[in-house]
């Protein structure tokens, strides 16, 4: 991942923080383990840190694995950090919530995108949550962009059920001319 290890290696800060909706979803949320699909250099996997998640973190880019495995010393946290495709990762467990955050995007083929949405939902805990944050709008020519609504339609016809806790679209960036989808799910069974 060429093109996201020159960017994180552009500045080791960490450049944002963790986002609102998470924030918000896990007030009164019962602590667990987590697991942060594309963590990057981590803003939210530190956030989950904070709160107590055991986390286990993955991303493509070894740049940014090293800088969240520094950022988590320097904070005291112990997070189990890996580099690992999101087309290959495998885990003897299952989670009790799991983020993905402007990631689905990047992958570029419709059915792998699918195939990752069905790990994700394989890898959720009965009663767990998955957090997903999408665009919709195209930022780059690498990226593939989903439509409302297709998030929604593989969850609700995958083998399990959900709650669809949250399914909106937001308008974000400086010009407030970026739309994201912010799709919140709990396994019901
Ligand atoms: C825009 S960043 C988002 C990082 C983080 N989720 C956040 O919200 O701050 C996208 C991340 O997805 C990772 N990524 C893209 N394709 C990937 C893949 N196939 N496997 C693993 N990580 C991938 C990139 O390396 C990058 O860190």
């Amino acid at each position: 991942m060429v093109l996201f290890d020159r960017w994180y290696r552009s500045d080791a800060s960490l450049k944002d923080d963790p986002d609102d909706e998470l924030v918000n979803l896990l007030k009164g949320e019962r602590v667990g383990k987590a697991l942060d699909l594309g963590c990057g250099q981590g803003r939210n996997t530190l956030y989950l840190a904070s709160l107590g998640y055991e986390v286990v973190a993955i991303d493509k880019s070894r740049v940014a694995i090293l800088q969240l495995m520094e950022h988590g010393k320097v904070l005291g946290f112990n997070i189990e950090c890996e580099t690992c495709s999101l087309l290959d990762f495998q885990f003897g467990e299952q989670f009790d919530l799991i983020v993905f955050s402007y990631v689905l995007h990047f992958i570029l083929q419709r059915p792998e995108q699918i195939s990752i949405l069905y790990k994700i939902m394989d890898y959720t805990k009965t009663n767990g949550i998955v957090f997903i944050k999408v665009p919709l709008t195209e930022m780059m020519f690498e990226s593939l962009c989903l439509k409302k609504g297709l998030l929604n339609r593989v969850f609700t016809h995958s083998n399990y059920d959900w709650e669809i806790i949250e399914d909106y679209v937001k308008l974000t960036g400086d010009k407030k001319d970026f739309e994201v989808n912010v799709f919140i799910a709990r396994k019901v069974g």
